[in-house]
């Protein structure tokens, strides 16, 4: 790999859609490593897999035949035979998607695989919650975008279609970014880490101020 680009930040940062413009910006690959976690997290259930049961979830994971695009303008999810590029964005994934994060044994193994996908593209625009601090410490730009709580239930409120009541989405996003801040810090930056913040920022002056960091 020539060029690393590590992105992490809280749910509702913009963070995926700036990860994709940026990676079309610089012609590079593009990794949601979220999607692995919703991914699996989508198969546990299928399976009827206790979610307590973290041996399980663990062994799971290893298991898993988990294949996704790092094209940043095809998405593009498969886990076993099942294509979940969908499935995986739908509310009962999102609320139960902790129980996969914070499980040890199963982010060591999604965090092998990241690394690998991340070594095999010249290019590569990496986002998550551990990106810049575990899966590519040494990756070449390393930023935190953040919002206020404001700004990011929003933007959520947004993209989720205004569907939700607005109540019932503070409640689920702020209720998880409790439960994954017990696991990975992605409040605050790292040593090396620039943060960029972009309560003010419209979409176009986020994706320059990444570019410029
Ligand atoms: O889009 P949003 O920020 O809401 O979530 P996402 O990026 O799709 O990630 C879904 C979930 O996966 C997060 O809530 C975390 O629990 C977990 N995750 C993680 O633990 N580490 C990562 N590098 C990426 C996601």
């Amino acid at each position: 790999t020539n060029l690393v680009i590590a992105i992490d930040g809280p749910s509702g940062s913009g963070k995926s859609s700036v990860s994709k413009a940026v990676a079309r910006a610089l012609g590079a690959a593009y990794l949601d490593t979220g999607a692995m976690y919703r991914a699996i997290t989508y198969s546990v259930l299928d399976a009827g897999t206790d979610l307590s049961d973290a041996a399980a979830i663990a062994t799971a994971v290893r298991e898993a035949k988990l294949e996704i695009s790092v094209d940043p303008d095809h998405e593009h999810v498969v886990i076993g035979d099942t294509v979940v590029t969908d499935a995986i964005r739908e509310p009962r994934i999102s609320e139960q998607v902790s129980a996969v994060a914070t499980n040890l044994e199963a982010r060591a193994e999604l965090v092998r695989r990241q690394r690998e996908i991340i070594a095999t593209n010249v290019r590569i625009v990496a986002e998550g919650r551990d990106i810049t601090t575990v899966v590519a410490p040494d990756a070449n730009a390393r930023i935190l975008l953040t919002a206020s709580e404001e700004a990011r239930l929003r933007r959520r409120g947004i993209q989720l279609g205004g569907t939700q009541d607005a109540s019932a989405l503070a409640s689920q996003v702020l209720e998880r970014d409790k439960k994954d801040s017990t696991v990975v810090n992605f409040t605050q930056a790292a040593d090396g880490v620039i943060t960029v913040d972009s309560s003010d920022l419209d979409f176009e002056q986020t994706i320059n101020a990444v570019l410029d960091a």
